[in-house]
């Protein structure tokens, strides 16, 4: 038994930032952006939330999939910039698009977090416990970035991206490897609120992103072109054999280097993070819809997901659309 997408949807607030806004808030440049990270221009959140952006990507991914919230049995949201951290997004999420019988919850594994949660779903689905899945990555990261530290503010954008997914007999995903490396979590962090109780408070609240960008870029050209080779021998597939691999979308020189490192078509790697910016665990599920969209993806072909990020988390899985 395996696990097909049948849908995607995404959703992006309305408030575009472009470089040359980015050059009144901090010392920087359209050229450094573009030339360091390939962003041109980032969506950044008002008055969505990341619970309100995942609804309307869910809404979508149902529409295109022809099926009803009432339907969904699974509902799993990835984010790791939640503006509430009880009720869980999944559960505000179940609400706003009336998916009553779905067991929801959330899980964050930053930059991979929809990969992770993609192959939580399919664990669930081919064992047979849920028949199928609405999984969405979510995030308003603009809200937790420190505006005035040009090594990250520059990075990130805001939005959700979603799929449905169901069982299937055969085909859909093909195998998955996931890795997570607790020791290297100072690389990327970020604290979530002031911890403090009538006999403690802590000293060293830290509410923003920060980052070792360098440490970063080494990591993901190093584990995740390793990942995707261990997930194709796994199931058995050549490099060759894949039609398009759609990574995380941190940086386009990560990017490059990840196609380098493997040897592999730089034209089979799209990119929309010259758009986007850095939506860490939306990125991937925006792509897709985008590529769904385009018309880029059509049935039978192979793709491999890859995630990375804080954690450090990252993994690659490998389907049949
Ligand atoms: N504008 C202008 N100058 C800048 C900016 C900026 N926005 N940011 C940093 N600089 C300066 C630095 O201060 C430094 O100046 P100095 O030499 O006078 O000290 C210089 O540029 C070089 O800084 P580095 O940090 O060494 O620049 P680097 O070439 O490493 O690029 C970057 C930085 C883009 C962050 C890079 O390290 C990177 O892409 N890392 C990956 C990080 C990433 O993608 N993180 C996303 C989150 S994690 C994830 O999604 C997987």
């Amino acid at each position: 038994m395996s696990m097909r997408i049948i849908g995607t949807g995404s959703a992006l607030p309305a408030k575009q930032v472009s470089n040359e806004e980015l050059e009144k808030l901090v010392d920087t440049s359209d050229e450094w952006i573009r030339e360091r990270t390939g962003i041109g221009c980032r969506h950044i959140s008002t008055e969505e939330t990341a619970a309100s952006l995942a609804a309307e990507a869910c809404k979508k991914a149902l529409e295109r999939a022809g099926r009803q919230a009432s339907e969904v049995e699974l509902l799993l949201v990835a984010t790791c910039s939640p503006e509430m951290a009880l009720p869980c997004t999944a559960c505000q999420v179940q609400e706003l698009i009336g998916a009553e019988h779905a067991v929801a919850f959330d899980l964050n594994a930053a930059c991979a977090g929809f990969l992770f949660a993609l192959n939580t779903a399919y664990a669930y689905i081919s064992a047979g416990i849920y028949h199928n899945a609405l999984i969405a990555g979510t995030e308003v990261l603009s809200k937790i970035i420190d505006w005035s530290d040009r090594g990250t503010c520059i990075l990130f954008g805001d939005g959700a991206g979603a799929v449905m997914a169901e069982q299937c007999e055969s085909g859909g995903i093909l195998g998955f490897v996931q890795h997570s490396d607790g020791t290297r979590g100072g690389v990327l962090a970020c604290g979530s609120r002031n911890l403090e109780n009538p006999y403690f408070t802590s000293q060293d609240f830290m509410p923003y992103v920060r980052m070792d960008g360098r440490a970063v870029f080494a990591f993901a050209v190093r584990q995740v072109p390793a990942s995707i080779e261990e997930v194709l021998e796994k199931t058995g597939i050549e490099a060759g054999e894949v039609d398009l691999f759609v990574l995380h979308q941190a940086n386009c020189r990560i990017i490059e280097g990840i196609a380098k490192r493997l040897k592999a078509d730089p034209s089979k790697f799209p990119i929309n993070l010259d758009r986007v910016g850095n939506m860490s665990s939306a990125a991937i599920p925006v792509l897709l819809d985008e590529l769904n969209g385009q018309g880029r993806i059509i049935p039978g072909m192979t793709l491999v997901l890859s995630g990375f990020g804080a954690g450090l988390t990252y993994g690659a899985c490998v389907l049949k659309w």
